[in-house]
């Protein structure tokens, strides 16, 4: 039997676990050591050598047996002083961190690149759903210039459960924290960061541009009412976050997270509950939706697996591991700012029911003022 390959994980709570036991039916793989913030944990896993067990995160990355280091705590830091110094002592990475990706890809991938090492992260987008890979390989003979996409689960889940019960944001935000979905602070979440830092990541590898998350427009799902639910319901809609990102034809990106009324035509409309979905659209390939879990132990285990192992079957083969898979883009993307952009509003108006009202309305709404006013709440699909 040839030489294991030696891993190292830093972070053992829900993908870390997932990600541990799953790599167990590998022979060819074995895990070396292990960084947690509390030792004393008590862990759902079987047979955990506790002899493997650090809480020093360095001494996962200082470890000079160790191949491949597995970053899955999230977070920037200390998330991105690990993955510089695991690069700079000879480790390939795989990572599951969105915020770090998206606010310190290209620092990173270029440090990768310097050093010949890479930096897979299939489990930082959509958890399961293979997006990155398939970006990288088989779709890349096509020019993708639009994604629409459901990417944040807990905030799904809240739609869905607003639209289904009619019940109010805030009771099914408490519901949602009850089973976990949501954190005890949701903020991340409801108010759409999680989603900007996902698709600032994707558009990036599917438009070949780097796109910077500070011009990225995102607003939450915290201003949606019951109200709201039942009148897209009637117009033929859906109210989804949606994170889209879109290229022009002179290369200019709009990227944004807010919500969206989504018509019931679209797969997008039937996406609910804490599943996920992108609608990618590109040429040659025309339109194509893939959805599932985008979060979850095993889910996203599953993606942090896939990139281990296409690692492995790289190492001492060659040495330079997954060309395809490098991210060197350099081109900064020129973004549309999303006051420069046009969008239909679905306008939900309060008013006394008496004569006059409509008209007041119209000419409030003509107002050059107000027209400067209007942001793109529930901007149209
Ligand atoms: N908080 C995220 C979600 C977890 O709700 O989708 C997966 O990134």
């Amino acid at each position: 039997m040839k030489n294991k390959i030696k891993i190292g994980l830093i972070g053992l709570g829900t993908v870390g676990s997932g990600v541990y036991k799953t790599l167990q039916n590998f022979d060819n793989i074995e895990i070396v050591k292990i960084a947690v913030h509390n030792k004393k944990k008590k862990r759902n896993i079987e047979n955990l050598d506790e002899n493997i067990i650090t809480d020093n995160a360095y001494e996962v990355v200082n470890d000079p047996d160790i191949q491949i280091v597995a970053e899955l705590i999230g977070g920037t830091e200390p998330a991105f002083d690990l993955i510089k110094t695991a690069i700079k002592n000879g480790k390939h990475i795989v990572t599951a961190n969105k915020e770090l990706l998206a606010k310190h890809g290209e620092e990173l991938f270029n440090f990768a690149q310097e050093h010949n090492k890479v930096i897979l992260y299939e489990a930082a987008i959509a958890g399961g759903i293979p997006l990155i890979m398939p970006i990288k390989t088989i779709l890349a003979g096509n020019k993708i210039n639009k994604i629409k996409a459901i990417l944040n689960g807990t905030t799904n889940y809240i739609l869905t459960k607003m639209d289904v019960l009619g019940e109010s944001y805030n009771d099914v935000l408490v519901e949602a924290q009850d089973l976990g979905y949501a954190e005890t602070n949701p903020t991340g979440d409801v108010e759409g960061f999680d989603a900007a830092y996902k698709i600032t990541t994707l558009a990036t590898i599917a438009f070949g541009k780097r796109i910077k998350l500070e011009n990225v427009y995102r607003e939450g799902i915290t201003k949606i009412h019951p109200e709201d639910m039942k009148a897209a319901n009637e117009m033929g809609y859906k109210i989804k976050l949606i994170a889209s990102a879109e290229l022009d034809e002179e290369g200019n990106a709009d990227v944004r997270v807010h919500p969206m009324l989504v018509p019931k035509s679209k797969t997008l409309a039937h996406i609910d509950y804490v599943t996920n979905a992108v609608t990618l659209s590109g040429h040659p390939v025309g339109e194509i939706t893939l959805s599932g879990p985008g979060a979850g132990e095993f889910p996203t285990a599953s993606s942090v697996v896939g990139d281990i192992l296409a690692i492995v079957s790289e190492i001492d083969k060659t040495d330079y591991i997954l060309p395809m898979m490098r991210c060197n883009h350099n081109e900064i993307a020129k973004m549309i700012d999303i006051s420069e952009t046009k969008n239909k509003y679905y306008l939900s108006i309060k008013a006394k029911n008496k004569m006059g009202v409509i008209g007041k309305i119209g000419t409030a709404c003509c107002s050059k003022r107000a027209q400067r006013r209007l942001c793109p709440n529930n901007g149209n699909y």
